[in-house]
């Protein structure tokens, strides 16, 4: 990279605008859609202690190890493992760390964007009501929004347009803008539904789901879940924390932020499961409906409840403000890339990314209706995507990350970087040399079937 494109990097405003917009790539459909239904299929409060354990132990060191890489490499996620290779005088194979991610990154981009349109079609449905019907009937409209291709790929184009039109307008003038205004309207509005629960509904009942302490529950299953679940939901291995970390000023304590980042999204994702399980149960429905437990569930208390038509149109523009700020945030590595790697402006580089993930996301549409007669593995391509990214290249990352950081680069720069105090440095620096890479292992080894 040359002097001047160094300089001319674009910088966050200042510390609170990284730490918005990483809570706002952190909080997601993970958050929101996938955090509550794991939780409810996994034995309430087994799986939220262990999730607990999974982002401390293993996310927030990552977490401030790829922030580090950024703000250290000052690049896309490419160009900064170059500077740091060479920085550390290792190969400069370890790019391969930016280009699993900017390639994942793509890929998770295309369902997301699938699902993300499925929430943008109820959230419609919202704000023309839910009507009161049997609990079959809302098993059945999911069903058909999945069976219909017109309807996916409208929701799809729709999603990735409103992503694509806030990255195009840059990293300040478009992410940081997009975020100030959503990320403290997304938690007003929790904060709210949690106020709900406590009067209408029954926040007790919920409190009890996910923190009544029952270890009993506690078994392999609901410890892979959760560390998989710990990478996903902190946005980690996917390059978006190293792009973002790489607009980071060098006053802002890694450390600090890193941590308070982390807090911030198991915040959102304890409120939305108390928000969402104290409707559950105040109707008496079911907590372990999986992934169909806000758009087939919900839909019906919200049918049912008093104030349910304001309450569900709250709750589903609160899923939209949660997935667009993410989807931002996997647009960005690419385009970083594209603009440092064939000097292309923002704009064209913004659209090209956009239109090959928009093209996948089609295929990935047709998925469920259409071409579900193709599968790989016994997979349709929906979870094909799914698993590749989030269970084999996401883990794959980590750990050549972990690997990066505690073994190849110098440990005077990551100390200089890091800037903590010596004891604290010691203990994290620690975890990410051993801890990290050997819990990486033990998942994966479960995930391809070896253990477990
Ligand atoms: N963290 C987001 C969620 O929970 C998803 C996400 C955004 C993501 N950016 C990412 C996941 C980068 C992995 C990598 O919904």
């Amino acid at each position: 990279m040359s002097e001047q494109a160094q300089t001319a990097r674009a910088h966050w405003s200042g510390r609170w605008a990284f730490f918005l917009v990483t809570v706002g790539s952190a909080v997601g459909l993970g958050n929101i859609w996938k955090f509550p239904y794991m939780t409810g299929s996994n034995g309430g409060s087994a799986f939220v202690l262990v999730y607990l354990c999974c982002i401390l132990g293993i996310g927030v060191p990552l977490l401030m190890a790829e922030s580090m890489l950024g703000r250290r490499g000052q690049g896309s996620p490419v160009g900064s493992m170059r500077v740091l290779a060479d920085e550390a005088g290792a190969s400069r194979l370890w790019q391969v760390i930016g280009y699993i991610g900017i390639v994942g990154a793509f890929i998770i981009l295309s369902f997301y964007s699938v699902v993300a349109g499925w929430v943008l079609d109820y959230t419609w449905q919202a704000a023309e009501g839910f009507k009161a019907l049997p609990k079959e009937a809302f098993a059945e409209a999911f069903g058909a929004l999945l069976a219909s291709p017109g309807r996916l790929i409208f929701w799809h184009t729709v999603f990735m347009a409103m992503s694509a039109l806030v990255v195009l307008g840059g990293v300040t003038g478009g992410i940081e803008r997009a975020n100030k205004i959503m990320m403290p309207a997304l938690f007003g509005i929790l904060v709210f539904l949690v106020g709900y629960g406590a009067v209408a509904a029954d926040l007790p009942a919920a409190w009890r789901f996910l923190f009544h302490f029952d270890p009993s529950a506690i078994n392999r299953g609901v410890l892979f879940a959760a560390m998989g679940h710990a990478f996903f939901t902190l946005s980690l291995g996917m390059g978006a924390i190293i792009t973002y970390g790489s607009y980071l000023e060098r006053d802002v304590s890694i450390p600090r932020t890193g941590l308070a980042i982390a807090g911030a999204d198991t915040l959102v994702a304890l409120l939305a499961g108390l928000a969402i399980f104290s409707i559950v149960f105040a109707q008496g429905l079911e907590p372990a409906a999986g992934p169909g437990l806000i758009l087939q569930t919900l839909p019906l208390a919200f049918s049912q409840m008093p104030g349910g038509h304001a309450v569900g149109l709250l709750f589903f523009v609160l899923v939209v403000f949660a997935a667009w700020t993410s989807a931002i945030s996997l647009i960005e590595p690419g385009v970083s890339l594209l603009s440092e790697r064939f000097g292309m402006a923002r704009r064209p580089a913004v659209l090209a990314l956009c239109a090959g993930v928009w093209l996948l996301g089609i295929a990935v549409a047709l998925s469920f209706n259409d071409w579900s007669g193709f599968t790989l593995f016994g997979l349709g391509l929906f979870d094909l995507l799914d698993t590749l990214t989030t269970k084999i290249m996401m883990p794959l990352a980590g750990l050549l990350i972990a690997l990066f950081v505690g073994w190849a680069m110098k440990r005077a720069h990551v100390y200089d970087e890091i800037r903590m105090g010596s004891r604290v440095f010691v203990l994290w620096f620690n975890v990410v040399r051993y801890v990290s890479p050997v819990a990486i292992v033990i998942i994966f080894l479960n995930i391809i079937g070896v253990i477990g």
